[in-house]
């Protein structure tokens, strides 16, 4: 072997045991803030599941170019996000930023993003205004009005005409909250009482008590998914569900991550959402199987399949850019992407960066001795209603 073919393969070596950087130019580094700890730690590590099985599936080079996560924890706290994402920038020198599992962290985040001018896939947090605090966020996840309002129409059909709302205080249970109040009085319904509870409080009772003493045909309920399996749990200790008041709502509630912990009586229970576990296509079935087998335990919900089509919404920008990380490119191959989720039909709404989807109706029923959220109606490719009535008035 002569000299040069010598220090190429020295040097190939050490890039492969990390002792020395691969060139800059032929990495993608994406750095992924998530909540993985603290109480809503689910939503977190459902996220990343999601995000390494699209990796684990498609490999780790795009366009010529190899995809590193840099991954970190922000406990779901908008300064530790903050200050994370500041590092990825200017330390670790990120071209993508990823994740934000709430709307304080995507929030904090959000003029970072436009300031180094770095496109910021946010996987979960629901909050509408998000998309708008930044020409470079895209969202792969919902927005709150989204199904919110569906289930407004659902309960207006089906009978339900006096509801009280309970939701988290902060942006997406303030969003939930005013979506469904519009749609429903609209259709001619009342929200006799909205109840907001503190989103630090898991204590749920004294909130609870309120809605059950008003006596409505339903409680219509918004909390962060990391909370449903206590809000629940303390739903029917109060023997809400057994004094014939139903609980609709978002299907962050019904939480397929945590479904099966919640007891049979939440049997029945109606809510709106953008995917189930039991979306009957073959490509969500495939889905479900490849993530349980690479996560035992864990059932792939909502914010999992939206951490997955955040990396493909990655993927194929860099692919329709060849592999050019200039943000403005990245975005504008973003804008208008549509494809195929384990959820169904998607795409980015060229004109807000937000998804538009198909939000399904569903019951929770026992399926071969498992609780599901089965659907059993589809509204298709929904907008965000707050953005398309701003763009309407
Ligand atoms: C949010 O903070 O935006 C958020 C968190 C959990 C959810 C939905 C939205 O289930």
């Amino acid at each position: 072997m002569n000299r040069r073919n010598w220090l190429v393969l020295a040097a190939t070596a050490l890039i492969a045991v990390g002792a020395v950087p691969a060139l800059a130019q032929d990495t993608v580094k994406i750095g992924v803030t998530l909540g993985l700890t603290g109480p809503l730690q689910i939503i977190g590590t459902e996220a990343l599941a999601g995000m390494r099985l699209y990796m684990a599936e498609h490999g780790d080079t795009v366009a010529g170019k190899k995809i590193e996560l840099i991954v970190r924890d922000d406990g779901a706290v908008a300064e530790n996000a903050k200050r994370i994402a500041q590092e990825l920038i200017v330390r670790d020198k990120v071209n993508i930023l990823a994740g934000f599992t709430v709307t304080p962290t995507a929030l904090a985040v959000a003029p970072l993003a436009t300031e180094a001018k770095i496109p910021m896939v946010v996987v979960n947090a629901g909050t509408s205004i998000i998309t708008e605090r930044s020409p470079y966020i895209v969202r792969t996840s919902f927005t709150l009005p989204q199904s919110s309002a569906v289930i407004a129409e659902w309960a207006l059909k089906n009978g339900i005409k006096k509801v009280v709302s309970v939701v988290s205080d902060y942006g997406p249970g303030i969003d939930a909250e005013t979506s469904f109040k519009e749609a429903f009085t609209k259709g001619g319904g009342e929200v006799i009482e909205a109840v907001r509870a503190p989103l630090a409080s898991p204590d749920f009772a004294p909130f609870l008590q309120r809605a059950r003493d008003a006596n409505p045909q339903a409680v219509f309920v918004f909390v962060p998914s990391g909370q449903a399996a206590t809000f629940v749990k303390q739903f029917i200790e109060r023997g809400i569900e057994k004094s014939g008041i139903k609980l609709i709502g978002p299907g962050d509630v019904t939480d397929d991550a945590q479904l099966n912990g919640m007891g049979d009586q939440i049997i029945g229970t109606v809510t709106a959402h953008l995917y189930s576990t039991y979306h009957p296509s073959a490509m969500n079935k495939k889905f479900v199987a490849a993530f349980e087998k690479a996560n035992p335990g864990l059932r792939p919900n909502f914010t999992a399949v939206s951490g997955y089509d955040g990396m493909h919404l990655i993927y194929e920008a860099l692919k329709k850019t060849g592999g050019d990380t200039n943000s403005d490119k990245l975005i504008a191959a973003m804008k208008g992407m549509a494809w195929e989720s384990p959820r169904g039909p998607i795409s980015i709404d060229p004109e807000t960066r937000d998804i538009i989807q198909n939000i399904y109706i569903r019951r929770v029923e026992k399926k071969d001795g498992e609780l599901y959220n089965v659907e059993f109606d589809t509204f298709e490719a929904v907008k965000d209603p707050v953005k398309a009535k701003k763009k309407g008035s």
